[in-house]
């Protein structure tokens, strides 16, 4: 059987990605393609309870470390129990954030120096990688403006505008760098226009998956 693909999705708060991944599981599974949506941190019962620790507000301070340890727990137990899995069964795994998040909040917004998180990508991960990262770009007055109507906001989306400056520029200059697996979109326009421009990124995936 043939293999599905990997494909997630990267942005800051407010980015819009969930709207678009549920877009991508219509049209996908319009096609005949089978889809797992999924995310991190999260996506089995236990990395869904990491989830609930990490992004809880509290008085103590999460050491770094023990962030970015939780983060890749997780990531390890979602890996091996079900993108690895769901890969195998031929699925296409759509993945609301992966490892270019952990570079761009805990690098990019916490500091974090990179060989320590390239270590652990390393140990859990051993070579893994998407096979397509789409980028939901927007400045971040923007995406501020959208969490403010939001409501009650999680540890992350209590972090300052320097945080946030942070997260998006390590995502652009991993998208930079990183250019074959990326497709950085804009995402200020319309729901309309920014599905239509994830469409044609897909596209090409679409074709070479029909022929496989
Ligand atoms: P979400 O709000 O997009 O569901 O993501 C949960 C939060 O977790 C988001 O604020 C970003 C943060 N996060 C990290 O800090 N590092 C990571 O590696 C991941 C996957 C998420």
């Amino acid at each position: 059987m043939r293999n599905g693909y990997f494909i997630t999705f990267e942005g800051g708060e407010g980015s819009g990605k969930s709207t678009q991944i549920a877009l991508v599981r219509e049209s996908l599974e319009q096609a005949g393609i089978p889809v797992c949506v999924t995310r991190e941190p999260g996506g089995t019962e236990l990395a869904e309870e990491i989830r609930g620790v990490l992004l809880e507000p509290r008085a103590e301070i999460v050491d770094v470390n023990t962030e970015l340890l939780l983060i890749f727990a997780a990531r390890a137990q979602h890996l091996a129990q079900c993108i690895r899995p769901a890969l195998a069964r031929g699925e296409w795994v759509l993945c609301d954030r992966f490892t270019d998040a952990t570079y761009a909040y805990q690098h990019g917004g916490r500091g974090l120096d990179v060989s320590t998180i390239a270590t652990l990508e390393q140990l859990v991960q051993a070579g893994f990688s998407p096979d397509m990262t789409l980028l939901f770009d927007a400045p971040i007055d923007i995406t501020l403006q959208r969490m403010r109507n939001r409501g009650a906001l999680d540890r992350f989306e209590r972090e300052g505008r320097a945080f946030m400056e942070g997260v998006r520029a390590t995502y652009l200059s991993r998208a930079q760098s990183e250019a074959d697996r990326f497709r950085v979109i804009d995402a200020t326009g319309s729901i309309e226009a920014v599905n239509a421009a994830v469409k044609e990124h897909l596209k090409r995936l679409v074709d070479r998956w029909r022929v496989s």
